[in-house]
């Protein structure tokens, strides 16, 4: 019996769609959406593309931009099958390691920024920044400054779906939906957004203006109650905004002159996406942590990685307290062996460089040549493989759309009709390709989209 049949049995298309319906309860969906249509069933994968329901599509968000190294690798199933074999779980808790643990926290501690040497693992983007939370909150307490306990995040941010990582969203739904947090403890700077909140200034000079928003912030709480600030190197969830080169030094500037911690949330941007392996090497500053997930297995399996600076070490391990944290599933061997293959892989085919140098500037300028001067687009923004096409209903002014017409939607919608998957997100249309992308599938997807925004704006013409 095939493994397929054995787990599916005869299970048809359709009533596994009614078990879907009935039964799964399905994140960031409406439940009007699952009451319309029966959810789309994706059943396979291979390369750059997903085949459910006999439709093949070229992912151009590769997931939720984290199968970095694309669909289908046999090498990373052979990898979990023999370690699974081998050692299919032990904990990492009371002083217990395992093999791939071992290998896997070295190995992330080479690539990092030097400074930065301890890993915690964990399983999703939002344990690793909720882990960096309680260490910042531990590094305080240590410090004798437990005053220290805002944390400054900002709009268009996006950090997690716990309870604490949400409240850090810049969304206000997404950040108030459950109501538990006491969010006097969290301030919000502006984000470096220039195309939208840039007004006359240069992006250069918005940088800085933006930055010093952050200083502000911390001026207003008082330093002596600001523990750190968090921010994504390029904010990716909420519409790739490429900050302007001038912002983060400034904003590494701020954080030092207060003795705030700067946490660098890399879940999306580390292992490559940016064209370097993290996000700090593309916009030159340096965190005291930072965290990881997506890339770092590209999604084969759940795992994440909290990386400490060893200044910020020192002090959490200085007083020999229990450290009263960690998962089940922290330090899983089978999720650490795979995202220590993935790496390799990374490292063995050099797709960071390939992204910086091929894929990248490739992706850009033909993007830029099919869409740079379409009626619909405002701005094409473009950092590694991190991609948003932003629409604008006047060029000169940067005037959105309203948010009723749905331009953004409409472009998604005729995208996946033509075989492609983008991600519409308000006015943006966000794209994270895999980074084993090729010229001729960019080629596809400046195509489609092009072909999408002319049938779009013909019909806001009509
Ligand atoms: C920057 C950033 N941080 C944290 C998260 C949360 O990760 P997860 O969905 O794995 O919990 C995300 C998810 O998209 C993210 O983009």
């Amino acid at each position: 019996m095939t493994i397929q049949a054995d787990l599916m049995g005869s299970m048809t298309l359709e009533q596994l769609q009614e078990f879907d319906r009935n039964h799964h309860m399905h994140s960031f969906t409406a439940p009007e959406a699952m009451k319309q249509a029966p959810p789309f069933m994706i059943d396979s994968a291979e390369g750059s593309y997903v085949t459910g329901q006999n439709i093949r599509l070229l992912d151009a968000m590769a997931g939720l931009g984290c199968v970095n190294i694309g669909y289908g690798r046999k090498e990373l199933a052979d990898t979990a099958a023999h370690v699974m074999e081998k050692l299919s779980y032990y904990h990492s808790f009371a002083a217990v390691t395992n093999p791939y643990a071992a290998a896997l926290s070295q190995k992330i501690a080479s690539l990092a920024p030097s400074h930065l040497n301890k890993v915690f693992i964990s399983n999703s983007g939002s344990e690793a920044v909720e882990t960096a939370l309680k260490l910042v909150a531990l590094y305080w307490k240590n410090k004798g400054e437990p005053n220290r306990r805002a944390v400054i995040t900002r709009d268009y941010a996006y950090h997690g779906s716990t309870i604490a990582t949400a409240a850090l969203n810049g969304n206000a739904e997404m950040a108030n939906q459950f109501g538990f947090i006491d969010s006097t403890r969290i301030l919000r700077a502006k984000a470096p957004y220039w195309y939208r909140e840039g007004g006359e200034m240069t992006p250069d000079e918005f940088g800085i203006a933006a930055a010093q928003s952050v200083e502000a912030t911390i001026l207003e709480a008082g330093p002596e109650n600001v523990a750190a600030f968090i921010g994504e190197p390029i904010q990716g969830t909420m519409g790739i905004i490429v900050p302007p080169v001038t912002y983060w030094p400034e904003v590494e500037r701020i954080c030092r002159k207060y003795g705030v911690l700067l946490i660098a949330d890399e879940v999306v941007s580390g292992f490559g996406r940016t064209g370097h392996w993290f996000g700090q090497e593309t916009f030159g500053f340096s965190a005291d942590i930072m965290t990881l997930a997506k890339g770092l297995s590209s999604s084969y399996l759940p795992v994440s990685a909290t990386v400490i600076s060893d200044d910020v070490t020192s002090v959490i391990e200085g007083k020999s307290a229990l450290l009263q944290h960690g998962f089940t599933t922290s330090g899983h061997p089978v999720t650490c062996a795979v995202a220590l293959k993935n790496i390799m892989l990374l490292e063995e085919e050099g797709l960071v460089a390939a992204v910086r140098e091929d894929k990248g500037p490739y992706l850009e300028g033909s993007l830029k040549t099919a869409l740079g001067d379409h009626p619909l687009v405002g701005e094409i923004r473009v950092s590694g493989l991190m991609v948003a096409i932003e629409f604008a209903k006047d060029k000169g002014t940067r005037e959105q759309y309203p948010a009723d017409l749905a331009i953004c939607d409409h472009v998604g919608q005729a995208s996946l009709m033509q075989g492609l998957i983008v991600r519409p997100v308000g006015n943006v249309v966000v794209m994270c390709p895999p980074f084993i992308i090729s010229h001729a599938e960019i080629d596809f997807i400046c195509d489609v989209l092009a072909q999408a925004c002319n049938n779009v704006h013909a019909a806001l013409q009509s």
